[in-house]
């Protein structure tokens, strides 16, 4: 906790109640150090010093619990299989919205694992590639379904398919190849554009 943040709970809890928490603090083993407790009405001034092992231990813990990469890019695989679907069903803004949450969760797996190494031990940057998917005129997938176009998109889609699998082999994973999905990957969402249930 910053120490601004300890100096205003304790503005709130008055002096009692800080002295309370104070107590509280100190059962849980919190490593604060209190510097000087004003009288009356002022806040009291505190500084926090974690030890900075429990900071280590603390951020070991929450790195273990945040996903790993193959679990970002299933969710990539989740949102770009319905996309397929979406524009197949015409439901263009159902559409806009796979789109964008493909590319953002293949921008997340690139911020949760920014470098590979290939088989010959090179370092492979996968956010250069992203950038050479996204800028590439041929996979403009957003643009083609502002423009409500079927046929472009479907180029687009095969195009970055190509995208994905360049990537895949450069972080030397041939065998990720993927394909044109045979059904979305979600079986709750309705494709209908025309649907009236539920209301
Ligand atoms: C910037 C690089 C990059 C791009 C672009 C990329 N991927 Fe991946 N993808 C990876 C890497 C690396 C892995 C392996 C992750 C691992 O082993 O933890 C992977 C794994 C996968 C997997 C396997 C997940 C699993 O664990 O079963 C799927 C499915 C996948 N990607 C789909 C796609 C699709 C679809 C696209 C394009 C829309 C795409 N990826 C674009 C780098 C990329």
């Amino acid at each position: 906790m910053a120490n601004h943040a300890l100096a205003s709970v304790a503005t709130r809890l008055g002096a009692r109640g800080y002295g309370i928490w104070r107590a509280w603090l100190r059962a849980k083993g919190f490593g604060i150090l209190f510097l000087a407790r004003a009288s009356g009405r002022t806040p009291p001034k505190v500084i926090s010093s974690l030890p900075a092992e429990k900071v280590a231990n603390d951020v070991a813990i929450l790195k273990d619990k945040i996903p790993d990469q193959s679990h970002a890019m299933t969710d990539v695989d989740y949102h770009f299989s319905n996309l397929w679907f979406a524009a197949h069903a015409n439901n263009w803004p159902l559409a806009t919205f796979y789109w964008n949450e493909s590319i953002s969760h293949m921008k997340w797996a690139v911020r949760i694992i920014p470098v590979r190494k290939d088989a010959a031990g090179q370092e492979i940057k996968l956010g250069d590639i992203l950038q050479a998917i996204e800028n590439s005129p041929y996979m403009q997938i957003g643009k083609t379904i502002e423009a409500k176009d079927l046929a472009e998109f479907e180029k687009a889609y095969r195009f970055t398919l190509d995208g994905c699998y360049s990537c895949h082999k450069a972080a030397d994973k041939p065998y990720l190849r993927p394909h044109i999905p045979e059904r979305p990957a979600s079986s709750m969402i309705n494709f209908d554009p025309h649907a009236d249930w539920p209301k």
